[in-house]
């Protein structure tokens, strides 16, 4: 079995870390593409040295050519603009459509069976816009935003409660922007209902500060915006994908009249496995959920008009 090609678009903050996790986990050979000239190729150069340290037989190749894409099996999306303190992620929709609609272009041509996972911000526009302009069906094009929104419910979840993080089972679903839902209803620890065992004052503070997580990183970085998670966000997603997982997890998919949404791209529980978005998970929600979800894809609809 010949390995797997990874290529990661944009080989900036989360590009770095996606090669890197890749690397330690195996997951098949890494093609870094950047702009910016000998940044990916020393990113690589400098992976390359720290595979033998940890006995990781993987090839990393850092580039400027959209070519060295050819064939590759999942393209992961993070080339664009990052946020600036006091920035929404909306606020990038003009300046990284443009850089979506151009590396689009590159994966139509040269990786056209990839299943492709979007990161760059506005995530689910970009999502939306990276499927038009590559023409792939659907299920192969999906946004990384519900994973790393979900993990910070649950890290923060797991801190409020002194609990470990793998006992806090949660969804958040919805557009990636402070409208996002997280969804009380399906949260448990242990199996107990979260609200069994936090009180909704301390529950509505906690997923206030999910829905500003991001914010609160770039505040704190002052330059760009997350990194560690996102990238370990994706590498979930990459991980689901090629080994057939038939994960259940939160993603920006197509919606095809699900929750009575259709068309945008948006937050929704979804099984991935080898053939990508293999269903869209409709779960019963509580009213003041559901509204919320719709308000979500209202906005997300707003920016998707703008492009
Ligand atoms: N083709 C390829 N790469 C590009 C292009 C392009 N047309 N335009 C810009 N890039 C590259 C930049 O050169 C940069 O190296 O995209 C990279 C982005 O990396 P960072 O600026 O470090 O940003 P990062 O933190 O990785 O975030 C990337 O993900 O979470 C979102 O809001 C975030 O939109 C941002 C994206």
């Amino acid at each position: 079995m010949s390995r797997k090609k990874i290529a990661l678009i944009g080989a900036g903050q989360i590009g770095g870390t996606l090669a890197l996790l890749s690397g330690l986990r195996n997951l098949g050979d890494v093609v870094l593409y950047d702009v910016v000239e000998g940044m990916p190729q020393g990113k690589a150069l400098d992976l390359q040295h720290l595979a033998p340290v940890f006995g990781c037989d993987f090839a990393v190749k850092g580039t400027n050519d959209i070519r060295d894409i050819q064939g590759a099996d999942v393209c992961v999306v993070t080339s664009g603009i990052p946020r600036k303190p006091g920035m929404s992620r909306d606020d990038l929709v003009k300046t990284n459509a443009d850089i979506i609609r151009k590396v689009g272009e590159g994966i139509k041509t040269y990786a056209p069976q990839a299943f492709v996972i979007v990161i760059t911000n506005p995530l689910d526009a970009m999502a939306y816009l990276m499927q038009q302009v590559t023409g792939f069906p659907a299920e192969r094009v999906v946004g990384m935003a519900g994973v790393l929104d979900t993990a910070r419910y649950q890290a923060f979840l797991a801190e409020e409660l002194k609990v470990s993080v793998s006992s806090v089972s949660a969804f958040v679903l919805g557009g990636h922007g402070d409208d996002m839902v997280p969804v009380r209803s399906y949260t448990t620890c242990g199996g107990v209902p979260i609200d069994k065992l936090i009180s909704s004052e301390r529950l509505d503070a906690i997923e206030k500060r999910v829905r500003g997580a991001g914010g609160e990183v770039v505040a704190l970085l002052k330059t760009g915006s997350a990194f560690y998670s996102p990238a370990a966000s994706a590498i979930q997603m990459v991980e689901a994908y090629l080994f057939d997982q038939k994960k259940v997890l939160a993603a920006a998919v197509r919606c095809t009249g699900e929750y009575g949404l259709d068309k945008v791209y948006l937050g929704l529980p979804i099984i991935l496995g080898s053939k990508g978005v293999e269903k869209i998970l409709e779960i019963e929600l509580r009213d003041e959920e559901r509204k919320a979800l719709h308000e979500s894809a209202g906005r997300v609809q707003g920016l998707i008009d703008i492009l």
